[in-house]
């Protein structure tokens, strides 16, 4: 079964908590995607801990948070107080990045590891035996609404390969991010990505948040 992750990047954030409500209620989500920038890693500044303490009190959902900022370890502990439980990195970030993963490890939370696209696949080979989740980024990280990048398709194929040669596929997932709509997430899923990040097409879903999940599902269910 494919996972979701609605972002609340493209949610609005004057009725968060009606909108993650409204998610939660639809009962298809499996966790929420929490996109931190930082105006550096990336050139956009989103929010931080408090918007994500504020989800945690708005949600029983997990917290999965995507961190596109320098020097990502001097969040962790915050994030985790905040309600965090997973928290992915991106390995251009971390010059040590064994060390943050191992970080994020002993602070009892879900350890994942991302990389950009123009990012060879092999610069996160030696840290696969260390994480819980390895999220391809399907757009240039910093903004909702971006097109799929149709070379992700291969990325995830070659990112479930390394998993399966260290015995690993099952135990690790993997997940896609930007871009995902209808058209693009059974072909992802086919591809092998087990959770998939939605921001645009769930909270931008003319009809609402639950419009927009349910629309994933059903286009999932039919492929
Ligand atoms: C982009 C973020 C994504 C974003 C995806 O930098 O990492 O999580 O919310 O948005 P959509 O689904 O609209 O491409
Ligand atoms: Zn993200």
């Amino acid at each position: 079964m494919t996972k979701l992750a609605p972002s609340i990047l493209s949610a609005d954030f004057a009725r968060l908590g009606e909108q993650l409500a409204a998610v939660e209620a639809s009962g298809l989500a499996d966790r929420i995607h929490v996109d931190v920038m930082d105006g550096q890693f990336v050139p956009t500044i989103s929010f931080g801990p408090v918007v994500c303490a504020a989800a945690h009190g708005a949600t029983r959902l997990p917290l999965d948070c995507h961190l596109m900022v320098v020097q990502p370890a001097r969040f962790f502990e915050a994030l985790k107080d905040a309600g965090a439980s997973g928290i992915t990195i991106h390995v251009e970030a971390c010059p040590h990045l064994h060390r943050d993963l191992g970080a994020i490890k002993a602070l009892g939370l879900r350890a994942g590891v991302t990389l950009n696209p123009g990012t060879p696949i092999e610069a996160i080979t030696a840290v696969l035996d260390l994480v819980d989740l390895v999220l391809v980024m399907s757009v240039n990280p910093g903004w909702g609404g971006q097109p799929f990048l149709e070379s992700s398709l291969a990325r995830i194929r070659r990112v479930a390969e390394l998993l399966a040669a260290i015995g690993r596929r099952a135990q690790v997932e993997i997940e896609v991010d930007g871009g995902i709509n209808a058209a693009t997430a059974p072909r992802v899923t086919a591809a092998g990505a087990d959770v998939l990040v939605a921001g645009s097409a769930v909270f931008g879903h003319p009809a609402g948040p639950r419009a927009g999940i349910e629309e994933l599902t059903s286009a999932l269910t039919r492929s």
